[in-house]
């Protein structure tokens, strides 16, 4: 029996594959991404960093301790130093029910090569992770998507506003998310915050368990698009469906197809 949400789904509900097929595969690596692509994900949200002589380098954290075998900030090492790393083997030892040889030595992937890997096949939702004004990130990921052409296929996310409104004036038409995260369910969100957001961006990115069914019919109501992230069961795959969110962030991009096929 179709129980029916507060809101309709949406007719497009985005497979997001949360640093790639991330449960299966070393986050944020190559292997990671192509599996996304094998398992139908419409996105792949890959986080960013720069190097020392800033070069765009896909790795969620700012230091490169825990995904790989070095120590250090990425930004005090330089492209060279970055590439020499291994950044999968620790992978097949934390889950060696999923390990794969090829994983062992895979390295963190430049944006360069993401985009020319990639092209078009697949969607992206790139993270800033560190504004500053030194480095101007922003200009030069929108230089990276005009280099690739890949306009109609990239979007923006942050935790900053203030990374997210630089780019808005860089490039008006990337669409951007404003990532969001709530220390408990939020049942409502004040006008005032919805309505700035929207002066900026085309949707909001909310933690899932900091959201209800009220937030989402809001968010919507109010024109923006809801995305929540990170959401590995299936259980709460079909709370978010059949709240009318317009995406989800999941490690298991297979296991939000399956929800999507059988609603
Ligand atoms: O992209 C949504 C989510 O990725 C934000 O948190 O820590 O996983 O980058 P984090
Ligand atoms: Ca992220």
């Amino acid at each position: 029996v179709k129980v029916k949400g507060i809101m309709d789904p949406p007719d497009k509900v985005s497979i997001i594959a949360h640093r790639g097929a991330s449960g299966y595969a070393p986050e944020n690596t190559m292997p990671s991404f192509e599996l996304a692509l094998e398992m139908k994900s419409d996105y792949i949200e890959l986080d960013i960093h720069l190097t020392k002589d800033h070069i765009p380098v896909v790795i969620h954290d700012e230091t490169v301790n825990r995904t790989t075998n070095g120590k250090g900030y990425v930004r005090n090492m330089t492209l060279a130093q970055i590439r020499r790393l291994d950044a999968g083997s620790w992978f097949n030892e934390a889950y060696p029910m999923f390990a794969r040889e090829k994983y062992a030595a895979t390295p963190i992937p430049t944006l360069d090569e993401v985009f020319d890997t990639f092209g078009k096949n697949i969607s992206y939702i790139l993270e800033i992770k560190d504004s500053t004004n030194e480095t101007n990130i922003e200009s030069l990921l929108n230089e990276y998507i005009m280099k690739y052409e890949l306009k109609n296929v990239v979007s923006i996310h942050s935790f900053s506003r203030a990374s997210l409104r630089k780019f808005h004036t860089i490039n008006p038409e990337i669409p951007l998310y404003q990532l969001v995260w709530n220390d408990y369910s939020q049942v409502r969100v004040s006008a005032a915050f919805l309505k700035d957001v929207k002066s900026y961006a085309v949707g909001i990115s909310p933690n899932f368990q900091g959201i209800t069914s009220a937030y989402v019919a809001q968010l919507k109501r109010a024109g923006l698009k809801v995305m929540p992230y990170t959401v590995n069961y299936q259980l709460n795959m079909n709370k978010a469906y059949l709240w009318g969110v317009d995406g989800v962030y999941t490690n298991f991009p297979d296991r939000f197809l399956e929800v999507i096929e059988t609603n």
